[in-house]
């Protein structure tokens, strides 16, 4: 066995896998903990070609507090765990909101009693951009005002951040970070573990590949007649492998911590992107010509939101390796592969 043990609820799923990766490069452990509702069984053996190591995984449904219990117990000295497990699609949960917050924040509790019950204290939590809502400027900060939800799955992110801020001031050794992602994209540079959707994608870049590759017919662009430089959508595009080492350093910042609390980052590149800019530098980087047509607008789309991401690389001394012509490689790369 190597460093010390890391549990990962969902690591088999997209940023779950490859921060398994990163944290095996990073000499520790990994534990997997995922029921592969939304991950397939066989990205546990392909992680297992990327770092040459068969990874640990349970598969426990994190709702189920018996189970998290049993197998919490088996590894007390863990230096902490981080929690993926969540359903994450906007759309979905408007139609299921009952299902979100039964599994997000049951999860989550389930999560925080077990790692009270065997005295576990460092927690890093999968959040995202989503609780800032309609911003009231294009560039966000750790400052930036949570809004008032707009879907029910924005609303169980900020109830489950609510949630880990009081538990850390309950608990004398209790600390978390919350990482709020932007718009995560790309895929391992060896191709073997990436996005993969259920159904069809909600998100743009798994739209974008699909479309390249034959499976969907043509992308459709929600909208062209926003307050923006070409009238689409800006985002701040982040690629998958810079987002998943952020949480190793998350993990080591809380480890190195002597004040034990609860700490935001928003993870990020800091730039903007266009959807028109981001389909543009796909064609030209796979060299390739994408069916795109311009549709009308997405409910619940803001114009444009992307990070300020100083505090992240300040305190965590991360930075973005990557750049988004590496992931949309990437992506497309993993994108063939399936
Ligand atoms: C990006 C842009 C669309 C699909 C969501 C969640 C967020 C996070 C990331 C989990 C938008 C446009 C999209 C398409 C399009 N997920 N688009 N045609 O909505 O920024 O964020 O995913 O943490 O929480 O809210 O991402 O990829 O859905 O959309 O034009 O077929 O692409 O309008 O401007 P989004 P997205």
């Amino acid at each position: 066995m190597q460093g010390e043990i890391v549990l990962v609820t969902g690591g088999a799923g997209y940023i779950g896998s490859h921060t398994v990766v990163e944290l095996f490069n990073a000499g520790y452990t990994p534990v997997i903990i995922d029921d592969f509702r939304n991950s397939q069984p066989w990205v546990i053996d392909r992680i297992a070609k990327i770092t040459k190591v068969a990874p640990i995984f349970h598969a426990i449904d994190c709702q189920d507090q018996t189970a998290v219990f049993e197998m919490v117990k088996n590894y007390k000295n863990a230096l902490g765990l981080i929690h993926f497990a969540a359903d994450k699609a906007v759309g979905e949960s408007v139609q299921k909101p009952v299902q979100y917050y039964q599994n997000n924040i049951g999860s989550l509790c389930t999560v925080l009693n077990a790692l009270k019950e065997f005295g576990i204290n460092n927690l890093v939590f999968s959040s995202s951009c989503t609780v800032y809502g309609e911003t009231d400027t294009p560039v966000v900060t750790e400052q930036s005002p949570v809004k008032k939800a707009t879907s029910p799955y924005g609303d169980t992110k900020i109830t489950c951040e609510k949630l880990i801020q009081f538990n850390a001031e309950a608990l004398q050794y209790f600390g978390a970070t919350l990482l709020r992602y932007f718009n995560p994209i790309g895929a391992h540079p060896s191709g073997l573990i990436g996005e993969l959707p259920q159904g069809v994608p909600n998100n743009l870049m798994p739209y974008i590949t699909q479309t390249a590759k034959g499976i969907r017919e043509k992308l459709t662009v929600f909208g062209d007649d926003y307050n923006t430089k070409d009238g689409t959508n800006i985002r701040d595009y982040i690629h998958v492998v810079d987002l998943a080492k952020a949480h190793v350093k998350a993990l080591q910042y809380l480890d190195d911590s002597a004040e034990k609390k609860c700490s935001i980052f928003n993870l990020g590149t800091g730039k903007g992107t266009s959807v028109l800019e981001l389909i543009i530098a796909f064609e030209n980087i796979n060299q390739l010509k994408l069916n795109y047509e311009i549709g009308p607008r997405r409910i619940g789309d803001v114009a444009q939101i992307y990070a300020n991401a100083e505090k992240a690389k300040e305190a965590l001394d991360w930075a973005c390796e990557f750049t988004l012509e590496d992931a949309l490689k990437h992506s497309w790369n993993w994108e063939k592969g399936i």
